[in-house]
């Protein structure tokens, strides 16, 4: 069904960065305990929400093409979840425009069902309080909640239950994206045949990490900055360890893949520094694409509506 010409109320929500994430033995559930520092940076799906007489959904932006529009679509989800929970027939069209990469390790999609959320929760008027509507996110997706939080905060659980950390300072980042995206499942699945769940100590927030966001203490940052799903990420897709080491030789502060990957994510002390690094991970051809970004920012919002 086409959807109405009516503008819509449009939604903004932010990718992540895990800059520490620590991955507990598998649970029963099939999920992992988490220990993770989240960043919400300025890359972003924005979410249009139009009255229409049935539920669909048109993608656009960057790697469009590999977003599913069929009901496994997460912001469709989303909208379906939401109309149920108010009891409501879900008459919207969602139009997702794609800033963060698909299957990146940044929260792509998490954002597109936080921002759907957000956006027929507006375009319906139901009301909801936003401790409802994360609640309605954890049942989507472990970093859902995060993208409706945004800013930094440290998850727990299945990084669902998030308390929001202090963060001074702006954090400029190069990101070196690959245009074939890597399954979290089957990142955590190889995490759980190389690091043997039986043996893994519980995971734990990183104490200096959350002192130096607190200072805004670069350097130390970049230090602490940890993945333990990287080497997961590496056996799978091995020439990552090429854009690590050519970000870090690039004089970033700190390098690491970003979540269950492929991004690589490099601390820069600058924004010009950032384009610096994303200049020598492109003339060194070690990506299919760069960006720079900056956080933390805000997390899903009404921007037009
Ligand atoms: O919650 P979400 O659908 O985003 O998670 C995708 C998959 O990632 C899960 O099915 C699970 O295999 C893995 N996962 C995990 N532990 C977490 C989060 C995700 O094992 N804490």
């Amino acid at each position: 069904m086409s959807p109405s010409p009516v503008p819509g109320i449009t939604v903004r929500a932010p990718g992540k960065i895990n800059l520490a994430l620590r991955v507990g033995p598998r649970r029963e559930d099939g999920y992992h305990p988490l220990a993770t520092v989240f960043q919400a940076v300025s890359v972003y799906e924005d979410v249009t929400a139009r009255p229409a007489d049935a539920l669909g959904i048109t993608v656009t932006g960057a790697q469009a093409d590999q977003v599913p529009t069929d009901a496994t679509n997460l912001a469709l989800r989303a909208a379906e979840l939401l109309a149920r929970t108010v009891g409501i027939e879900p008459l919207v069209h969602l139009h997702v425009h794609k800033g963060v990469p698909v299957a990146g390790g940044m929260a792509g999609g998490s954002a597109d069902a936080a921002a759907a959320l957000v956006a027929c929760d507006a375009l319906w008027g139901t009301g909801l309080s936003r401790a409802a509507l994360s609640d309605l996110a954890a049942t989507l997706g472990a970093d859902v909640p995060f993208s409706l939080l945004g800013h930094t905060a440290v998850g727990s659980g299945r990084g669902d239950l998030l308390s929001p950390a202090l963060s001074s300072g702006q954090y400029h980042w190069a990101l070196a994206l690959r245009r074939t995206g890597l399954s979290t499942p089957a990142v955590f699945a190889r995490f759980d045949a190389t690091d043997g769940p039986a043996a893994l100590p519980e995971p734990e927030p990183d104490v200096a990490l959350l002192a130096a966001l607190r200072s805004a203490d670069l350097d130390a940052v970049g230090r602490a900055l940890g993945n333990d799903l990287q080497a997961a990420a590496l056996d799978l897709a091995p020439e990552l360890a090429d854009t690590l080491a050519v970000a870090t030789r690039a004089g970033a502060l700190g390098v690491l893949v970003s979540g269950s990957g492929p991004t690589v994510a490099a601390l820069a002390r600058t924004r010009v520094h950032a384009l610096a690094i994303a200049a020598e991970i492109t003339a060194a051809g070690v990506a299919d694409d760069v960006l720079c970004a900056a956080g933390p920012v805000a997390g899903a919002r009404v921007v037009t509506g």
